[in-house]
């Protein structure tokens, strides 16, 4: 499930807000939406993406593998997140898997440097989800008030999105 293009378009422009920029993506799919990141992203900026599923994978790196800005990385993005040393080192996360979204968001937020921005999309109801997903959903929708160190604001655009900002 790639990103819808609103989505991609609204990563690329605040992408571009971050000239040089660290950026991480969790959930690379076939890199639509490391396409869109790299879009907006300048020459000195740089984005690691993650991504479990090495089928899907190939796909973003036999489009996007020649871009020296981009680097791919194959792992769970919670065991990715546990091997992790360096705090505040990204500028921008975009979480589009379970992990730093449903889970370990406080690890993810220790990755990001204060004024990073930190975006979730998949926050509206979709006919596709599984049993169960709506009242996950609600829980992080619900916490986000809640959780320190950060300012968020829920939109209703494309399949609708939450931008935070680290504090
Ligand atoms: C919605 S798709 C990603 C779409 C992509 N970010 C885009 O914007 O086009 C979610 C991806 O996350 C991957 N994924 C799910 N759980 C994961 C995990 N724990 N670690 C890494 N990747 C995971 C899936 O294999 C899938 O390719």
């Amino acid at each position: 499930m790639s990103c819808e293009d609103r989505t991609g378009s609204l990563l690329a422009t605040l992408a571009a807000s971050k000239p040089g920029g660290r950026f991480l993506e969790l959930g690379t799919g076939v890199g639509a939406g490391a396409a869109w990141l790299a879009a907006g992203m300048d020459a000195t900026a740089r984005l690691v993406t993650v991504e479990m599923d090495e089928d899907v994978q190939a796909i973003a790196r036999r489009h996007l593998g020649d871009d020296p800005r981009i680097t791919f990385v194959m792992s769970d993005a919670d065991a990715w997140l546990t091997e992790r040393e360096m705090p505040e080192e990204f500028d921008f996360a975009y979480v589009d898997c379970r992990p730093g979204k449903y889970f370990r968001v406080p690890d993810l937020l220790a990755l990001l440097k204060p004024g990073a921005l930190y975006i979730v999309d998949d926050m509206l109801p979709q006919a596709t989800w599984p049993e169960g997903h709506q009242p996950r959903v609600d829980g992080f929708l619900e916490q986000l008030p809640e959780v320190p160190n950060w300012r968020a604001t829920p939109m209703n655009w494309a399949s609708g999105l939450v931008v935070a900002a680290r504090i």
